[in-house]
């Protein structure tokens, strides 16, 4: 195991010392120009003398990779495009590469090509970082470049810089959040407006937040991939996508929208990284990384982040509390956190320097669901009899889960119940669920959401 948060500035390679004036723009291919890409490009050319400014070289476009070649793309210069995104990535001048196409391939195989090619690479991908993050940053190790993704994770929203250099000295115990614009859109939206599913998922991916196939967004795969890349750095343990537990949103339904709003809370796509205690038995810390719906409190920060914005919560020894909010989804905010990074890794290689590559020296065990300790809140519908209260009651002790508060409504010769647990572990929780659907006087299990953020 390794430990390679901070390396050794990089050997200056031959392009580099090529120029000791320090007046060669540094060449920039942009692979990818849709939603995101199409903005880093407009605020290249648009924002070009700051940048130069800022960097202390030109920034030079040289090339945009793209599948549509001919497609109208105002503002930019049509013979910048080409379809051979390979040939682009491995010219000999090429310093940056920004990567904005998304998916796993060819995303993956052009990254590895650029950064063999000694070019410092910036990428919005989480897809690709959560599935293989480890190869790209031992690619970017091997060959002394710059690996940057403030974009992955948030949006706009400078989440992993502060993970990975600011908090770095820190022991961070939970990182909390709403980490997917196109999700929150639409249950916000059911919340506020009483709105529909596929009108406003319609919506968001006309307002480009929603990825290419939304049933990343809205089946928890892009919010579980953000979840990986943050958990790995807050634990410096390799967490991949297939490691986190994940429920999407297809399945909240108007009534638990409104089962929240009746004890006070409001259904979010919470991500939850968390670091345990230390056990009795000497076996070391885990971390468990789950996205999923769930009730929050009204009262709950996160509670008030609405539209395509999301939040971070940061929990950690010494820092305390730390809160992240701003856009996590949309064209100009992810292509502000692109600029940062393309400076960034622009500035390193001006001073022949690299930024911090992988941590995972930790290696800490993920563990599984049904060793979380969480809350549920279930909506039942039961008959109406005597005796039924103590036999769904039975059912939670039998599986040592205590119940919170129950309230009973009356509904003719049926009943609703609604249970809320206190904290039990989750695989407990679920097999109570699984009991009480087998229990003849309840009718149906007709909500289940773990309840968080107490
Ligand atoms: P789009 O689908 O809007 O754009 C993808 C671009 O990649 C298009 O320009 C497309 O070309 C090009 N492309 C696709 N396949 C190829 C290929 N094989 N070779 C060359 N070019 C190709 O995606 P987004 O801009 O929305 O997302 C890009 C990345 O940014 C993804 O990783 C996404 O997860 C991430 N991201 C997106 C955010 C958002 O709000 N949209 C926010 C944060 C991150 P053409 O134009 O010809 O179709
Ligand atoms: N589709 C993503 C979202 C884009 O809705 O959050 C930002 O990563």
């Amino acid at each position: 195991m390794t430990v390679t948060d901070v390396r050794p500035p990089a050997e200056p390679r031959s392009r580099q010392a090529s120029s000791p004036d320090g007046s060669r723009p540094l060449k920039v291919a942009l692979l990818g120009c849709g939603t995101v890409g199409s903005e880093v490009a407009r605020l290249l050319v648009e924002q070009a003398d700051d940048l130069r400014a800022r960097v202390g070289r030109p920034l030079e476009l040289v090339g945009i990779a793209v599948r549509r070649p001919n497609r109208e793309r105002p503002g930019l210069d049509p013979a910048l495009f080409t379809t051979d995104a390979h040939a682009l990535v491995t010219r000999p001048d090429v310093d940056l590469v920004v990567e904005v196409i998304g998916g796993l391939e060819p995303a993956r195989a052009l990254i590895l090509a650029a950064l063999a090619n000694g070019a410092s690479v910036v990428t919005a991908n989480k897809a690709l970082l959560a599935a293989d993050g480890a190869t790209l940053y031992a690619a970017a190790e091997e060959h002394a470049v710059d690996l940057y993704f403030e974009a992955a994770v948030a949006g706009a929203i400078p989440i992993i810089r502060p993970l990975r250099e600011s908090l770095v000295g820190d022991e961070i115990t939970a990182v909390t959040g709403i980490v997917n614009g196109t999700t929150n859109f639409i249950l916000d939206k059911m919340d506020t407006e009483g709105a529909g599913f596929a009108e406003t998922l319609a919506l968001a991916q006309e307002l480009g937040y929603a990825e290419a196939d939304p049933t990343a967004d809205v089946e928890g795969f892009d919010a579980a991939a953000k979840a990986a890349i943050l958990a790995s750095l807050a634990f410096h343990t390799r967490v991949t996508g297939a490691d986190v537990y994940r429920e999407g949103i297809t399945d909240v339904s108007a009534s638990d929208i409104a089962s929240a709003r009746e004890i006070g809370c409001v259904v979010k796509l919470v991500a939850l990284c968390q670091l345990s205690e230390e056990p009795e038995d000497g076996s070391g810390r885990s971390v468990s990384v789950r996205v999923h719906p769930a009730m929050i409190p009204r009262t709950h920060p996160l509670a008030a982040v609405g539209g395509a914005y999301n939040a971070v919560f940061v929990e950690s020894r010494s820092a305390g509390r730390l809160m992240f909010y701003g856009p996590g989804a949309g064209g100009s905010p992810t292509a502000s956190a692109v600029l940062g990074d393309l400076v960034t890794v622009a500035r390193n290689r001006v001073r022949g320097a690299v930024g911090p590559g992988e941590s995972s020296y930790a290696a800490r065990r993920v563990s599984p669901i049904g060793e979380v300790t969480t809350r549920y809140h279930l909506s039942l519908e039961v008959a109406d009899v005597a005796g039924v209260l103590a036999s769904v009651a039975q059912v939670f002790a039998e599986h040592d889960v205590s119940i919170q508060t129950v309230r009973q409504n009356g509904r003719g010769a049926d009943a609703q119940l609604v249970v809320v647990t206190h904290r039990a572990r989750d695989a407990a929780l679920s097999a109570t669920v699984e009991a009480l659907r087998d229990l003849a006087s309840v009718r149906d299990v007709t909500s289940v959401m773990r309840v968080e953020g107490e």
